[in-house]
């Protein structure tokens, strides 16, 4: 039987310990706090009781489920395994402590994988002996339920090592999705205009339910402004931050002043009882929804278009990555065909010259946009 370590037991690890004891791999999972350690099974067991109640699965297939499971005192005892992934606090010192002690305590062909969403996968593998057996597996949350995975090759990873993680990911019921150690990977990266581009037209005295209600009617499951309430604006703040960091400043990952006092103000969206929208919902669509839609979507484009041109991924990963990450009807470049090319780069044209000049380079056309036919 395969053996797949996991160390960290919090919201991440846990679910990725799940899915790949559902699918019948032998799990081994570390913790550095004893509670999480002790807590593991119950708190995976709990999670799937509703299910059992439900007659949606087995009681026996529970219990063989959760004694695929053992949980082991410290990195060393995960170490024995075919891929160990790290879901550890996202911190470049802890994880790289972490992943060198595992390092050596497994064997040559144990590929390593981090879960982490924003350092560079590269920086990670610095200092490793075996650096070309570190990869990036980015899930998503929940992990058992989400179908995406993003799998990260670093400029020296090992092409054995991505297949292997592929293959065994895949095994586990997961779609996997290759893309370069670029800042914020796909899906982090390519939503930025989704969240940005609504919070430029609320700052240009837009409401969030009109907004989110011409989206809505584009048939996106969620609006930008719900979106930002579920995640939290502080999480959406950082995340934003850091792209920005990451890509040099550039105005495509502008920090919009009304994120920042949104999380200064702590209305972080659902989890503090207010956000944007939250507890309120997107009223009837505008009269001018298409507009909002052309304007969301001609952005979604270009980002992802200038993640094309530095040839991170495929044009049709980005659109399925987007699809499956966020649940997004369409993807980003399959939106700009259906509203037309010409069209998209018109409105980025318009957008440029409508700016102010800080942000002007936002809708500068990426040249990957330009090309497309
Ligand atoms: N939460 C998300 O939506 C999400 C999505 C994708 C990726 N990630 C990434 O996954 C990782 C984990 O995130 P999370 O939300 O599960 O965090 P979390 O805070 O819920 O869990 C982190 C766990 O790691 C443990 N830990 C810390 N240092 C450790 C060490 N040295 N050895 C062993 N265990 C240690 C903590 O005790 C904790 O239980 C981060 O890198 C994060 O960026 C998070």
């Amino acid at each position: 039987m395969e053996r797949i370590g996991i160390a960290g037991l919090g919201t991440m690890g846990l679910g990725i310990a799940q899915l790949y004891a559902q699918a019948g791999f032998r799990v081994l999972a570390t913790d550095a706090q004893p509670a999480a350690r002790d807590s593991a099974v119950a708190r995976i067991r709990a999670a799937l009781e509703p299910r059992v109640a439900a007659g949606k699965l087995a009681p026996e297939a529970l219990e063989a489920m959760l004694a695929n499971i053992s949980v082991a005192a410290a990195p060393a005892g995960i170490a024995r395994a075919d891929l160990v992934i790290e879901a550890v606090v996202e911190d470049l010192a802890v994880k790289r402590r972490l992943l060198a002690g595992i390092e050596e305590a497994a064997g040559p062909e144990t590929v390593l994988a981090t879960n982490t969403s924003a350092l560079p996968v590269a920086a990670l593998a610095e200092g490793l002996r075996r650096p070309a057996m570190l990869v990036g597996l980015h899930f998503f949350n929940p992990a058992p339920v989400m179908r995406l995975v993003e799998l990260v090759a670093h400029p020296g990873s090992a092409p054995a090592a991505l297949a292997r993680a592929r293959a065994l990911t895949e095994r586990a019921g997961k779609e996997v999705i290759g893309c370069a150690d670029r800042p914020g990977f796909i899906v982090n990266r390519c939503a930025r205009p989704y969240y940005g581009e609504a919070l430029a037209m609320l700052e240009e005295g837009r409401s969030p339910g009109d907004i989110d209600a011409a989206m809505l009617a584009a048939g996106y499951r969620m609006g930008p402004f719900a979106l930002i309430d579920l995640i939290g604006a502080d999480v959406n703040l950082a995340a934003t931050e850091g792209l920005s960091r990451g890509m040099g400043g550039h105005p495509r990952y502008h920090v919009f002043a009304a994120l920042r006092a949104q999380v200064a103000r702590g209305a972080l969206g659902r989890k503090s009882g207010q956000g944007f929208l939250f507890p309120g919902a997107p009223g009837p669509a505008p009269a001018d929804a298409t507009a909002i839609r052309l304007r969301i979507e001609a952005t979604l484009a270009n980002e992802a278009a200038s993640l094309l041109a530095e040839g991170a991924a495929s044009e049709g990963a980005i659109d399925l990555a987007l699809k499956l990450g966020l649940n997004f009807p369409r993807g980003p470049i399959e939106s700009a065909r259906i509203l037309g090319l010409d069209a998209v780069r018109a409105e980025l044209a318009r957008l440029a010259a409508a700016a102010p000049p800080a942000l002007r380079g936002r809708y500068e056309v990426s040249p990957a946009l330009a090309a497309l036919a």
